[in-house]
Order: C-alpha cells, then structure tokens, then sequence
C-alpha cells in the first residue's frame, strides 16, 4: 500500500492491501499473499475471478463501440442480455416484460422506486407513492434505497434525510420478533404487512420491497414456507406491487436463477446486480413485469428517468460472457452441490458453544454467534465479535463478510459466506477450518 493513499478510504482505521490478480476462489495481493474468497466479495463474484474471456468480450465491445447514449441508441449487447433475463425470470417477465439496465444495485432500487410511482401515475392512481419494506433490510445506499432499507446501522447518520414511508416485521425465525415459532406463528411477521392496510392511511402505499433471503443485514435469513407466498398474496389483495430485492439473491446465488423462484411467487419487478456481471463490471437491473410495462405504454410512453451510463454496452457485454460461462460450465447447477459441500464441512462448527445458528440458501450462508446458545442471547456490541472473527479468518488467509446488529440492530454477530460457484470441495473445507480456527481463538480469548 502506498504509503500516502490518495484513495478517500472506506475506513482510515485500516490498511487495505492492493490486490493484483484474481485466480478462480482466490485473490492475490500485490506482496503475494493468497485469500480464500470465502465471501465472493460481498455476494458479488459467481464464475470466479480471473476469467479471461470475460476481458475479452469487453475488449471486443470496446473496440466495436465503447458507449452510445441511451437517449438515441440501443446496443446489442443490452438487448441481447435483456432477452436472455426475461427469459430466465418468472413467467410474468417473459411475454411483455422488459428490462431497465443501471450501473449497481443501488441504483436499481432508486429507479424500481421512482418506477412504481410513475406506474401509479400512469394507472390513474395519483396519490399513492409509498414504497413499504422491512425492519432489518437493505436495499442500498442512495438516499431512495436508503429510505425504504431497514439496517439500523447504515441509516443512523442520514436518517434527517431519509423519508419514512413505513417498514414492517422482519422475517428472522431465529430470532423471530413476535417471540413465535414457525408453524405455530402462522406467518405473522407477514401479516404484519396487512396492518399497514388495516391501519388509517392506506390509499397512497404503492408497493411493498423485501429481500427473498435477507443478505447482509441478517445473515442469509430464509424464510419459512408459505411466507413469500403470503406476501405475494397480501400486495395483490390491497392492489400494490411487489418489488423482489435479488441484487444478492439473484442469478443463481440461491441455487434458482431468481430465489423468489423457490416458492413459484411473481413479483412485479425484480431487482438484480452483484452477480450479473460476476464482478467484471459495474452492472444493475430492473426486471418490469408485463404488466407494470403495459401502463407505460398505454400512458405517457416515457420513464421521467435515466442515467448517462444505464444499459452501457461494455458493461452489458461482460454480463453475457459472464452468462454465457454460467451456462457453458453448468454453474447454475453447481450452487446447489457447492452449497451442499459447504454446509457439510461446516457441520463440526455446529457444536460450539457460540455458533448459534447455521443457515442460508443454495451458497448464501451465514454463521451466527452467540453469547448463550440455549436463550440466543447476542454479545454486547463493543465485544465486536464479528469483525474479530473477520480477522482471525485472514490471519488463516479466508475472507468473509462480518456484520453486526442482525438481532436488534446494534447487537447480533453474523458472518456472511457467499463464495464463487466454482468453489471446490477442498476449498469448502479450508473455509470451515478458518473458521473453526476463528471461533477457538476468538472465544478462547
Ligand atoms: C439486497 C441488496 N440490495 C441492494 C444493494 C445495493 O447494491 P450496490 O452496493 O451495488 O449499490 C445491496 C448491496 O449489498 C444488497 O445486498
């Protein structure tokens, strides 16, 4: 690292090495040393780094056209990954539905939300604007995605600028907030969004947004059965659209392409980013229903919104090499035995007396630390639990994703594991040895 960095840094407290190469599940740094990417860099890496046709896909775009502006050309690339996304999305997607490329996940949530508004315009519904979401979520970090994300800790020093258009129960059976267990509770943390209904104003909610599994903010929290469904069911009901947030779930992190696809739900728009270009390039974007389409084009016929570098086609380019490796190398498939092969090597861990809980979907898995395993009880904050056992993973040369507060927003030790879908068995078997590692060294301190 240089020893005067001219990088505004995500945390002056720390030092960050520079990473000079990228091979499969492994990156590595500028001095040599090697790192298990047991985190795929925050749900973001599936094919694996250092793929080197994905450069050369980008490469060959570049060097045909690098950038035509949106407002007076598509590109093929654009239109050809729009193509392939619908036809990958449920069946609401495929015959009329479209797709709304951004640069990230964030600005995907920014433009479902100011979509959905002009949705309501366009379908006559003047008053209605709010976008519902969950206590416990995250959706981004523009002031929009900000406003409907429910991470107490991310919001905290913006909240004079964020609105507050409502957030509901989260779903987290482990720590459910109603104190109920699954089946017995009947879905209350769903019902919960009938309230908002039931409750005085209701006429000018627009849509409600969650994550299928709850990514970073819970740990990969999955939801019971029948709860995606309810909650389906309860926006048709009241006449809202469903926003399903798959920026970390989607593209076949769970083991489906969508995860809202593991309980046949049809959301009205979908979200996506982080894995739809692997990492190889800054891509979002909105998958809109046919129905949500249709008022478009019956209304006003323009979206009041855009972004210079929406749809660019070297970014679109990398997302159908990225595609195209997926299907080439049967990747879809493999999350579920990778999935399969690291949940089996993490099973020793189980039984540590501070591994509360071991869950997630497909290769969205997340460990969770407790003080006392029998009552659940979190550590305090100030223990900082999981970001020492953050660190002691990279002393063992594994990366994960450490967070905090998945219990009440401040307290709650998780970490994340969300590793390439290239990842092998042995790899899988490093990982639960750092960790193991990590949790005697942390624990025995
Ligand atoms: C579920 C979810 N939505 C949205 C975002 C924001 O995506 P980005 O960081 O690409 O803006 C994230 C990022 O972690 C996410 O996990």
């Amino acid at each position: 690292m240089p020893t005067r960095s001219g990088l505004f840094p995500r945390n002056f407290k720390k030092s960050f090495p520079i990473a000079s190469r990228g091979e499969g599940c492994w990156i590595i740094a500028d001095d040599g040393r090697r790192f298990l990417d047991a985190s795929g860099q925050a749900a973001v890496v599936s094919i694996g780094h250092g793929v080197s046709e994905i450069g050369r896909a980008m490469s060959e775009q570049s060097s045909q056209i690098a950038f035509a502006h949106t407002s007076q050309f598509h590109s093929v690339q654009a239109e050809k990954l729009a193509a392939r996304l619908l036809a990958m999305a449920p069946a609401n997607f495929g015959s009329g539905g479209r797709v709304y490329f951004t640069s990230g996940g964030s600005e995907a949530t920014e433009t479902a939300i100011k979509l959905v508004r002009q949705y309501c315009l366009e379908a006559g519904r003047k008053d209605r604007y709010r976008v519902l979401s969950r206590r416990q979520s995250y959706h981004g970090s523009t002031l929009g995605a900000m406003s409907v994300s429910g991470n107490v800790a991310r919001r905290a020093p913006y909240e004079p600028l964020l609105a507050e258009w409502g957030h509901i129960a989260p779903c987290f059976c482990y720590h459910c907030p109603f104190d109920k267990t699954f089946p017995q509770c009947e879905l209350a943390c769903a019902e919960d969004l009938q309230t908002q209904f039931s409750a005085g104003k209701k006429t000018d909610i627009a849509a409600f947004i969650f994550e299928p599994v709850v990514g970073a903010t819970l740990g990969a929290a999955v939801p019971p059965e029948g709860y995606a469904a309810r909650i389906s069911e309860l926006c048709r009901t009241n006449g809202i659209l469903l926003i399903a947030d798959e920026v970390m779930t989607g593209m076949g992190r769970t083991g489906q392409p969508f995860a809202v696809q593991h309980w046949g739900v049809e959301p009205d728009v979908i979200l996506v980013g982080k894995g739809i270009a692997s990492g190889y390039a800054p891509l979002g974007a909105v998958l809109v229903s046919a129905l949500v389409v249709e008022a478009f084009e019956r209304g006003s016929g323009a979206f009041m919104h855009g972004f210079t570098y929406q749809a660019h086609p070297v970014s679109t380019a990398a997302g159908n090499a990225v595609l195209d490796f997926l299907e080439a190398h049967k990747l879809f498939a493999q999350v579920n035995t990778a999935g399969r092969n690291l949940r089996g090597a993490l099973v020793p861990l189980q039984s540590h007396p501070n591994v509360g809980d071991i869950r997630g979907l497909g290769l969205l898995l997340g460990v969770e630390f407790v003080k006392d395993k029998t009552t659940r009880e979190p550590f305090a904050k100030e223990q900082n639990i999981a970001e020492k056992i953050r660190q002691a993973c990279l002393e063992e040369s594994v990366l994960t994703y450490p967070t905090q507060g998945g219990v009440d927003g401040l307290r709650g030790d998780h970490i994340l594991l969300a590793p390439p879908f290239t990842i092998s068995a042995a790899e899988c078997a490093l990982i639960a040895r750092a960790l193991q590692a990590a949790v005697a060294k942390v624990f025995s301190a």
